[in-house]
C-alpha cells in the first residue's frame, strides 16, 4: 500500500511551497498535486523528490468528486498528509461580487475542502495528517471582503472541531491562518479598474515564510491552528478582544469603505 501525500492548490503560492517543502516533513511513495494548471503542475515533477502524480482538475466542477474518488478507489492509498491549499477570494462588494464568484468561493474554499476531507477519511490512518489554509479573515466579519472571510470563518471552524473529532484515530487536523501573504490570490482578488477594497496592507508575508512557520508549528506544538507572523497575531488578538462591531468600523475607516 502507498503512503501518499495530497495537495491541492499546488500549482502556486502556499499550496505550492507546501508541496515542494514536504520532503522536509516526511516522506511519501507519492505525491498528489491537484489544481487547474496541468503545466505547472507537470513542472512540479522536476521540484519534488518524490513521484508526482499531477491531477489537472477544477475542484468546483461537478466531475471532480467522482474523479477523485475513483482514483482513491483504484489505488487504495494510505494518505499520509492532506494539504487543502486551493482557494481565492474577490475583494468586492456582495452586491456586485457576481453569483458566479460569490457561488465559486463558497465551492471551492468551503464545499471541495470539505468533500477531499470526507473523500480521504477512509484512507487516513493513524499519524496521518490534514493542513487546511484558513486565513486570518477567519476571526472576525469583514465588509466588501464578506463572503471569502465567512468561507475563512468556515475553514477554521470545521478544521478545529475535526481535530477533536478524530483524535480518537490520531488523525492531526491543523489550520493554518494567514495575514497577507504575496501570491497570484490578489490577481484575482482585486477587480480591475474598480477602486481597490484594500487600500492599506498592513503587512505582506511570503509564501516561504508562512509555510515554514506552519511546518514548525505542526510539528512542535499540538496545536489545531497557527498564525504566522506578529503583525497577524497582532491583529488576531485585537479582533479576539475589541467588539467586532467596533472591529468592522476601524476596517472601514482604515481602508476607506461604506
Ligand atoms: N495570499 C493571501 O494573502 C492569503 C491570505 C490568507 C489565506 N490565503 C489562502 O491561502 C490559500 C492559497 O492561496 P494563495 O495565496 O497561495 O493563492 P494562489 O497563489 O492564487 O493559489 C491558489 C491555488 O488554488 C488553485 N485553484 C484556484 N481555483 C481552483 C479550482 N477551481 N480548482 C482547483 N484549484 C484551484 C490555483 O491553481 P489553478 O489556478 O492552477 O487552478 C492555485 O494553485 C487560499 O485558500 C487562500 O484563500 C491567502
Amino acid at each position: 500500500m502507498k503512503n501518499i501525500a495530497i495537495v491541492t492548490g499546488a500549482s502556486s503560492g502556499m499550496g505550492r511551497r507546501f508541496a515542494l517543502t514536504l520532503k522536509n516533513h516526511a516522506s511519501y511513495d507519492e505525491v498528489w498535486v491537484i489544481a487547474r494548471s496541468g503545466d505547472k503542475l507537470a513542472a512540479l515533477q522536476e521540484k519534488i523528490p518524490f513521484p508526482v502524480r499531477p491531477i489537472a482538475l477544477d475542484l468546483t466542477s461537478p466531475e471532480a468528486a467522482p474523479r477523485l474518488q475513483q482514483l482513491l478507489q483504484q489505488e487504495q492509498p494510505r494518505v499520509k498528509l492532506l494539504i487543502n491549499g486551493a482557494g481565492y477570494g474577490i475583494f468586492d462588494r456582495v452586491e456586485t461580487t457576481g453569483y458566479a464568484d460569490s457561488m465559486g468561493m463558497l465551492d471551492l474554499n468551503c464545499r471541495a475542502l470539505t468533500v477531499l476531507t470526507l473523500l480521504c477519511l477512509p484512507y487516513l490512518d493513524a499519524g496521518s495528517e490534514i493542513i487546511n489554509i484558513a486565513s486570518v479573515a477567519a476571526f472576525q466579519p469583514i465588509p466588501c471582503i464578506n463572503i471569502y472571510g465567512a468561507t475563512k470563518a468556515y475553514v477554521l471552524s470545521f478544521s478545529r472541531a475535526l481535530n477533536r473529532e478524530l483524535k480518537s484515530r490520531k488523525i492531526r487536523v491543523f489550520a493554518v491562518c494567514p495575514f497577507w501573504t504575496k501570491t497570484g490570490f490578489f490577481d484575482r482578488a482585486i477587480r480591475d479598474g474598480s477602486d481597490p477594497v484594500v487600500k492599506k496592507y498592513a503587512a505582506m508575508y511570503t509564501a516561504e515564510f508562512v509555510v515554514q512557520y506552519a511546518w514548525n508549528k505542526l510539528e512542535k506544538t499540538g496545536r489545531d491552528y497557527c498564525i504566522p507572523g506578529a503583525m497577524a497575531k497582532l491583529q488576531v488578538l485585537g479582533v479576539k478582544l475589541l467588539p467586532h462591531s467596533l472591529v468592522m468600523s476601524i476596517w472601514q475607516r482604515q481602508q476607506k469603505l461604506k
